[in-house]
C-alpha cells in the first residue's frame, strides 16, 4: 500500500498543506498566499506572518482533507519544514505538526524547506535521475547542490550576500512594483526582450560557484537615481512607467546570465549531465525558456517544474518527507525550528 503523508509548510509567507500519495501523486496541495496583508508594509512583516498562519492553518487541513478525500485514520505520518524561514512561521507549522503527529500517533518527519524545492522536479517528472546538480532560486537563497542520491549532496555554490530572488523583489520594489517582484520583472523581459543596458553580471567569470548579487543592486540604484528624468513617475494605465521596461528586461538578463553561466559551467565541472532547477525565481518564463535553450545545447537533460510548484508549497515537502518515511527517517517530539539554512 503507498503511504500517505500530510505535509505542512510555514516558512514565510504562504501557508500550504498537501496531501501526498506515495511519493508523487499530489491529492491536494492548498497554498494561501499572504502578500496582500503585507502590501502596506512593503516587505513581509513577521508578526502578522505567524498570526495568518494561525488563522488559516486549521482551516487549510481540513479542506486539503475534503480534497483528497481522507480521514485523518489514514494518514501514515506528518511532515513539516521546520528550516530555514521566519521563525515565528516556522513555530506555528511545526506544534500544528506536532499536535497532528501525537494525536493520530505517527511519525513526525521534519524537512529543510530549500531541500524540499528541487522534489517539484518529482512531482512534476517521477524519479529523480541521480547524481544531478540541483539549482535552486528562491526568495531568500540562491543554491548549486551536487546530490549523488536523496540524502547525500553538497553545497558547491551558493548567494554570498543578496539571493537572485531577494535581488530580484528589491529592484522591482525600487521601481515601485509590489511584492513579489518576481512576476512583474518576468512580464519586462518578456514584452522587452534584449539586453539594452548590459548592466554588471557579478562574480560570472570568478572560478567558484558562489553568487553574489548586491552589487547588481546597487548599480540599478545607481542608475534610476542618474535616469530618473528619463524614467517619468508612474501612472497606473500601464504596467510599466516610460522608460522603465527595457531597463528591467536587461537586469534580468544580468541575474539570467549568472544563473546559467554558472550552473552549466558547474556541471561540466563535476561531469553531471542531470540538471533541475526549482524555487520561486524558476516560475519566470523567461528563466525557464533560457535554461531550456541552454540545456538542448549542451545535451543536459533539464528537470524543471510547473510555476505552481516552484513557488512555495507543502507538496513539495511532503515529497520529500515521503523518502524519508521509505527509509523510516523520523525526527522526535523535540523538532525544533530554526531561522538559518544551516
Ligand atoms: O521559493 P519562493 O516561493 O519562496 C522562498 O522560498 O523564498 O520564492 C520567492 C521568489 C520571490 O523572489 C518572487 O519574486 C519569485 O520567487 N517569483 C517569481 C514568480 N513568482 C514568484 N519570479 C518570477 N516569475 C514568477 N512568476
Ligand atoms: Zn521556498
Amino acid at each position: 500500500m503507498p503511504s500517505i503523508g500530510l505535509g505542512i509548510d510555514t516558512t514565510f509567507d504562504d501557508t500550504s498543506v498537501a496531501i501526498l500519495l506515495g511519493k508523487s501523486e499530489i491529492l491536494a496541495n492548498l497554498t494561501l498566499s499572504q502578500f496582500e496583508d503585507h502590501e502596506e508594509f512593503g516587505g513581509v512583516l513577521p508578526e502578522r506572518a505567524s498570526r495568518k498562519h494561525l488563522e488559516v492553518i486549521h482551516h487549510l487541513i481540513f479542506k486539503a482533507l475534503k480534497e483528497a478525500d481522507k480521514d485523518f485514520k489514514e494518514i501514515d505520518y506528518i511532515a513539516v519544514s521546520n528550516y530555514p524561514g521566519l521563525l515565528g512561521s516556522l513555530l506555528v507549522g511545526l506544534m500544528v505538526a506536532k499536535s497532528l503527529a501525537f494525536t493520530l500517533k505517527c511519525p513526525l518527519i521534519g524537512v529543510n524547506h530549500v531541500e524540499a524545492h528541487p522534489y517539484a522536479n518529482v512531482l512534476t517528472h517521477g524519479a529523480i535521475k541521480f547524481p544531478i546538480l540541483h539549482l535552486v532560486v528562491a526568495g531568500g537563497h540562491t543554491l548549486l547542490m551536487n546530490a549523488s542520491d536523496h540524502f547525500n549532496y553538497k553545497i558547491i555554490g551558493q548567494s554570498l550576500d543578496d539571493a537572485a530572488g531577494e535581488c530580484v523583489d528589491k529592484v522591482a520594489k525600487m521601481f515601485g512594483h509590489p511584492m513579489p517582484g518576481g512576476p512583474i520583472v518576468d512580464l519586462a523581459a518578456q514584452q522587452f526582450p534584449g539586453d539594452t543596458f548590459s548592466f554588471p553580471r557579478p562574480l560570472m567569470h570568478k572560478k567558484d560557484y558562489n553568487f553574489s548579487f548586491s552589487g547588481l543592486k546597487t548599480a540599478m540604484l545607481r542608475f534610476s537615481e542618474k535616469n530618473s528624468d528619463k524614467l517619468s513617475t508612474r501612472n497606473n494605465s500601464s504596467n510599466f512607467i516610460k522608460g522603465e521596461g527595457p531597463v528591467l528586461s536587461s537586469f534580468f538578463q544580468s541575474v539570467i546570465d549568472v544563473l546559467i553561466y554558472k550552473t552549466f559551467k558547474a556541471a561540466k565541472k563535476f561531469e553531471l549531465k542531470n540538471i533541475s532547477v526549482s524555487g520561486g525565481l524558476a516560475a519566470s518564463k523567461m528563466l525557464r525558456l533560457a535554461f531550456e535553450e541552454e540545456a538542448a545545447k549542451k545535451s543536459i537533460n533539464l528537470f524543471y517544474p510547473p510555476p505552481k510548484l516552484c513557488t512555495d508549497n507543502a507538496a513539495m515537502v511532503t515529497c520529500l518527507a515521503a523518502h524519508k518515511y521509505e527509509v523510516k527517517q523520523f525526527d522526535d517530539l523535540n523538532l525544533e525550528a530554526f531561522p538559518n539554512l544551516i
